[in-house]
């Protein structure tokens, strides 16, 4: 088991340009993209090309880095023109997970008093270094608090891919389950597919796997039949945006296995850094969720298998706080009731 600092990072900065793993073709194929345009980005992140909440948000930061490089022979007024609608177009790139906007708006008001364009390029590339290393951090913190956390627990069943695909650390909830094996503790996956980009399927299956990880894959319809066989001890997933009240968008699917998981008794945990809490949102129905192409439902490997009907793809689904156990955050376990645990983490100086 190797830890995601020894690892290829899923988004790279080189400088003048950004280098993805395309995700769109694991785990086939390993390639790198090559990224140095704002279109570049804004593509990436729409097709899924680079994914999950915390990666899309250091993809935004360098994006914007990258929009502000073409102003470096202007002025300070048209750099800031620039910055502007780069920043919209990046942020509006997918809309429900919080990390973009907020990595987007915080990489620009770091050039807020800067006196000169490359003084603006300058500050904008450092705080977006600033926001990789310290997402990297997280992603430890969270591995850690959710190894105390699930001490003695081995059977985890987890959806979507949470890993070092998604972040750049070695992970949220993927990041609980890799300090177990780091740690000597026996730890098995059961990878939920992921319908129907099959997040579970081809990447959380290939990267642990390829990490000396126990695991297999079920798919998103055998939820209830996994947990009623007692094969799942506990259940760890990601987070897109949490309400300030608890409610959690992340991948469709997630709260068919809260729903399942609460019959059967098995504890539902959330693990993700208090980058993607929300707390200008009191409630999950104010979380906006993506809808996406009918063709990602109708096909299946390139080859449209369904008839020609409507189809109705969110991408993202909100569990009710009620049904969440904990949520495992780099500031610590958050327990219920959430509309006082969670605005308490934020507490101290805490940066959101
Ligand atoms: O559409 P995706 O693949 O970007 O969705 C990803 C998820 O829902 C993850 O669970 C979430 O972003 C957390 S990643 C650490």
């Amino acid at each position: 088991m190797t830890e995601a600092s020894k690892l290829r990072l899923s988004v790279e900065w080189f400088g003048d340009h950004i280098e993805v793993i395309d995700q769109t073709l694991l785990p086939g194929r390993e390639e790198l993209r090559r990224i140095d345009t704002v279109e570049g980005v804004v593509d990436a992140i729409r097709r899924l090309v680079v994914r999950g909440a915390p990666a899309i948000g250091v993809c935004g930061a360098f994006g914007v880095v990258l929009g502000l490089q073409g102003t470096r022979l202007g002025t300070v007024c048209s750099a800031r023109e620039t910055l502007e609608s780069v920043a919209v177009r990046i942020a509006a790139a997918r809309p429900t997970a919080v990390d973009l906007p907020r990595a987007v708006q915080r990489t620009a008001a770091a050039t807020a008093d800067a006196d000169s364009a490359e003084e603006m390029i300058e500050r904008a590339e450092q705080e977006a270094l600033a926001i990789q290393a310290e997402g990297r951090e997280s992603c430890r913190l969270i591995g850690e608090y959710g190894r105390r956390e699930l001490a003695g627990v081995t059977r985890i069943l987890t959806h979507c891919n949470t890993g070092r695909l998604a972040t750049s650390g070695w992970g949220t909830a993927l990041g609980v389950v890799y300090a177990k094996a780091a740690a000597g503790e026996p730890v098995e996956v059961l990878a939920s597919e992921t319908r129907p980009l099959l997040q579970g399927a081809r990447l959380t299956a290939w990267e642990l796997s390829s990490a000396g990880i126990p695991v297999t894959l079920v798919t998103d319809s055998m939820s209830g039949a996994v947990m009623a066989s007692g094969r799942v001890e506990a259940v760890v997933v990601g987070c897109d945006r949490v309400a300030r009240n608890g409610d959690t968008a992340n991948k469709i699917g997630t709260y068919t296995h809260a729903v399942v998981a609460h019959a059967h008794a098995i504890p539902f945990y959330v693990a993700g850094p208090l980058t993607t809490f929300d707390l200008d949102i009191s409630s999950g129905n104010e979380i906006v969720i993506e809808e996406r192409p009918a063709s990602e439902v109708l096909c299946y490997g390139g080859r449209q298998v369904a008839a020609s009907v409507p189809v109705w793809n969110p991408a993202f689904d909100v569990t009710p706080a009620d049904l969440i156990t904990a949520f495992i955050t780099d500031r610590g376990v958050l327990r219920p009731p959430y509309a006082e645990s969670i605005p308490r983490a934020f507490e101290n100086g805490v940066r959101p």
